[in-house]
């Protein structure tokens, strides 16, 4: 009689919870499928920016106190500022947009230097480049202003 009523039981449940987890499991996967793409994509383009630091000998990632080449600022703006930047991603001013800049260059080129160093509503502190060292931020946005003038 015990053993009657417990198999009664797991038969009335499993439907249910079978249910259950398909619905709960089905759209993750699916969900999964679909942009793991996108998500490749997006993680390769997260990454990329970092990855290069430690490969590149070029001076893009010189460590601070040695001397930056002459386009560092160029190729720090590529690797980490231009997913930002080139679009105009949040409301970032896009590169050589006059317009968007000319407000921006009335605060002075230390103003800029300290915002994009600490971060200034939302741009990130160093556009999120850790290991960016202040001299290559600011030979940066040196960089930066120099397309807008
Ligand atoms: C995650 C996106 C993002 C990245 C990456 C990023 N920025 Fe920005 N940046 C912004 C946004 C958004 C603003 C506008 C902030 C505002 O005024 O509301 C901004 C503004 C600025 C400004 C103007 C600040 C001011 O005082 O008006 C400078 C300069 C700047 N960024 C430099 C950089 C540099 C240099 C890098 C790369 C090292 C970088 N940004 C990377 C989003 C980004």
């Amino acid at each position: 009689m015990e053993n009657l009523k417990r198999t009664n039981l797991r038969q009335y449940l499993s439907p249910p919870l079978g249910l259950l987890f398909a619905c709960l499991f089905t759209p993750a996967v699916v969900l999964a499928e679909l942009s793991g793409s996108l998500e490749e994509d997006a993680i390769t383009k997260r990454l990329t920016p970092d990855a290069q630091v430690n490969i590149d000998t070029s001076g893009a990632s010189a460590p601070a106190g040695a001397t930056l080449s002459a386009d560092a600022g160029k190729k720090r703006y590529e690797y980490t500022c231009k997913m930002c930047h080139g679009t105009g991603v949040a409301g970032a001013p896009k590169l050589g947009d006059k317009a968007l800049w000319q407000n921006r260059l009335a605060e002075g080129l230390d103003t800029l230097v300290q915002h994009a160093i600490h971060g200034y509503k939302a741009m990130p502190p160093k556009g999120g480049c850790a290991t960016c060292s202040d001299e290559e931020i600011r030979k940066t946005v040196e960089f930066m202003i120099s397309q807008v003038k």
